[in-house]
């Protein structure tokens, strides 16, 4: 009902309002414990949805410097930590998550990755200069208040020559008509979300570099990340398919008919190609 009444009314902290209300099973999860939309080999299975969002993480993690102090940003359930700490090995691994009670609720994970927990927002890090060898975040970044802010802050946190891993939602073009201006408010309210939030990929990459963050590299991915998992998911809801939590089919009818609309919603924003998904990469630069 929280969740539902700041559609409406946004509160101060709309991303903690919308984790606490998806809560730790929620039923269009691709995987247990994963809130990420994966990136995928093939078509959108549910054979391949566990995998999928592992590989996205290992993809991201992979980037970064081995053996170095990690900072983890909007870590989601903490289901990634294991697997940032076996990829990346650091000396020293730092969860940052505005949502304090995913914090609490993935501390087994965050134990089992040697991970320590803080509370804290992307766009002011509560973290010293120079200390981090690398940044990792994943499909996080569309929440924070300012992406100019949080780049700033990477480029303050990271030590020269650290590097910078995240993925990304981008939006290509505003909405025109009437069903793409409905769809993407009604997203853009339900996620809890600014309009600033709305860049394009080259706009991500110049605010990256405006933060004195170099190489930066975007990769666009959407056919790999939003294309399969709309698959999958359209497919647990139609009861094709059977998904974790007893499937999407389990969930009480109202849920279920609102997440029908809403995923009608992100297939007209991805099929109009109004959005996209990027890997992103940069580093600050030595010297
Ligand atoms: C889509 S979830 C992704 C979670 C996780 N990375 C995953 O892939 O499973 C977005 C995450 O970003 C966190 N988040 C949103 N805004 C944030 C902010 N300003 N600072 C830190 N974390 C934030 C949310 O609490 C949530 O954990």
């Amino acid at each position: 009902m929280r969740h539902a009444a700041e559609v409406v009314k946004q509160g101060w902290n709309p991303a903690a309002r919308v984790y606490e209300s998806i809560g730790s099973d929620f039923f269009l999860a691709l995987a247990p414990g994963w809130l990420n939309l994966g990136l995928w080999d093939g078509p959108g299975s549910e054979d391949e949805a566990e995998e999928a969002c592992k590989r996205l993480v290992s993809t991201l993690a992979s980037a970064l410097p081995r053996g170095g102090v990690v900072l983890d940003v909007g870590n989601g359930l903490g289901t990634q930590d294991p697997l940032v700490a076996e990829v990346a090995c650091p000396r020293r691994l730092v969860a940052v998550n505005i949502t304090e009670w995913q914090l609490t609720a993935g501390r087994g994970r965050l134990r089992e990755a040697a991970a320590a927990p803080v509370a804290g927002d992307a766009a002011r890090l509560p973290i010293a200069d120079g200390t981090a060898d690398g940044i990792i975040s994943v499909e996080a970044a569309f929440h924070f208040r300012s992406r100019k802010a949080f780049f700033g802050e990477c480029y303050r946190v990271l030590r020269p020559g650290g590097v910078l891993s995240i993925s990304d939602i981008s939006v290509q073009r505003w909405p025109v008509t009437p069903a793409e201006v409905v769809s993407a408010l009604t997203q853009l309210r339900l996620f809890g979300l600014r309009r600033s939030m709305a860049m394009t990929a080259g706009q991500i990459a110049a605010a990256a570099a405006a933060a004195g963050l170099a190489d930066v590299e975007v990769t666009p991915c959407g056919e790999r990340v939003i294309g399969p998992a709309l698959r999958l998911t359209s497919a647990r809801l139609a009861g094709a398919t059977a998904a974790p939590f007893g499937g999407a089919t389990a969930a009480p009818p109202g849920q279920q008919a609102a997440a029908r609309l809403l995923l009608r919603q992100v297939d007209l924003l991805w099929r109009r190609r109004i959005v996209d998904y990027l890997l992103i990469r940069a580093t600050r630069p030595s010297g």
